[in-house]
């Protein structure tokens, strides 16, 4: 029986979010199904929202962010729910996919209190999902949503940032921090492990300016450079982002940014043995969101898409297309929606913090049971910076 399949991307864009449309596109024409867009994510759905035909055919798996564009609406906090489900049911729509991140399917779970819904997954920040159990050393097949769709390829991006801006390090002999996105989690953070940078802050771990300024005072000495990512969201000894922008979006949140800068600041002022103008900050934004897909997020981005509108074929609502890691390698499978979007007592998913087992806190670098996790993302780290031997001699 022919179905009318409602589709919305809401949240931050990514590189892969173009491709789980494809996927969702591509099932629904091989079903015979028809496939609505409404567009600006949950705002799209509302009085006056905008909604296209979809097809397969206007959608580049190839290109980042969202055809359908996006908007950080938040019908629970504007108690709109139920005019969403109306407008759903006048347009004819018999199940909804909801792709988006913690706060967008937060909205997604409670609409699909009173509406076929089924999920997809996608955020650069890969907090949406469960870590492995704490209790012994880490199962990677027991990660829930292994990586949200849009992941690989920001980190992938800010991999590639890091490894570059070393020659401007190494070229003016200066100290660089780079700010990684990710808002309070710091998957991202430590992805740049591998573009090779001295040392890694990620933002479950508080700023401890001493330790910071020991390690980079020792480190400048051997070699005169340093590259240092930090993440948006480190927060002081208060729990606080050390820095956050005035005005909260539609889900209470303050914009995480800037802290290279404060960061960059503090170390001037506890290293006066290195010249002030030698340390530089660098904020990497909204360059880790765009671009091209790589092949695993593009290639898992539209098995997902698929595999959503499959469920609701199979009238599997409330399923979450899960990417999971197995014997066989990445796959998306169909997990139901408490097993992924484990929701906390104000109904707002719970966001995923990044698994410290990753995270060698005491060198501020990744850890060997971090490197397993993205190897099937990046396979094995790479060779660090090739310093020329010039046999420098003095006058
Ligand atoms: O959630 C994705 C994200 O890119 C976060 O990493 C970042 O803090 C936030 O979105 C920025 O929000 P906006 O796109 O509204 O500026």
């Amino acid at each position: 029986m022919s179905k009318r399949i409602g589709v919305l991307t809401g949240g931050g864009d990514t590189p892969a979010l173009n491709a789980t449309l494809k996927g969702i596109a591509l099932q629904c024409e091989e079903l015979g199904f028809e496939l609505i867009g409404l567009m600006q994510g949950w705002a799209g759905v509302l009085k006056q929202g905008a909604y296209c035909h979809l097809a397969s055919e206007m959608i580049d798996e190839d290109q980042g962010g969202t055809i359908l564009q996006s908007s950080r609406t938040n019908l629970r906090a504007s108690g709109q729910i139920g005019e969403a489900i109306e407008n759903l049911k006048k347009l004819k729509i018999d199940a909804l996919i909801p792709i988006g991140g913690d706060d967008t399917l937060s909205v997604g779970s409670e609409l699909s209190n009173d509406f076929a819904t089924t999920f997809v997954t996608k955020t650069i920040d890969n907090d949406v999902g469960s870590n492995a159990p704490e209790d012994s050393s880490v199962n990677y097949m027991q990660l829930v949503n292994y990586f949200c769709p849009g992941f690989p390829s920001a980190a992938n991006l800010i991999a590639k940032y890091v490894r570059d801006i070393r020659t401007t390090a190494y070229s003016h002999n200066r100290i660089i921090f780079v700010e990684a996105m990710g808002r309070y989690a710091g998957w991202l953070t430590l992805a740049s492990a591998y573009g090779y940078p001295d040392l890694i802050l990620v933002p479950e771990i508080e700023y401890d300016p001493d330790s910071l300024a020991a390690c980079i005072e020792k480190k400048y000495s051997q070699v005169g450079n340093l590259v240092v990512v930090v993440s948006e969201g480190i927060t002081g000894k208060d729990g606080k982002l050390l820095t956050e922008s005035e005005e909260l979006d539609s889900f209470g949140h303050a914009r995480p940014g800037g802290c290279s800068e404060l960061i960059a600041q503090d170390m001037k002022e506890r290293l006066p043995s290195i010249s002030s103008s030698s340390l530089r900050h660098q904020v990497l934004a909204y360059m880790q969101r765009c671009g091209s897909p790589i092949s695993i997020d593009r290639d898992t981005a539209i098995r997902a898409g698929r595999l959503a509108v499959q469920a609701i074929k199979d009238d599997k609502i409330n399923y979450v297309a899960t990417v999971m890691r197995t014997e066989n390698g990445i796959e998306p499978q169909l997990l139901h929606l408490e097993q992924v979007l484990k929701r906390g007592d104000d109904g707002h998913v719970i966001r995923r913090s990044l698994d410290l087992r990753f995270y060698d806190a005491e060198n501020f670098q990744i850890s060997e049971a971090g490197i397993e996790y993205f190897r099937p993302i990046f396979g094995d780290l790479p060779e660090s910076f090739q310093y020329p031997d010039l046999n420098i001699q003095y006058i």
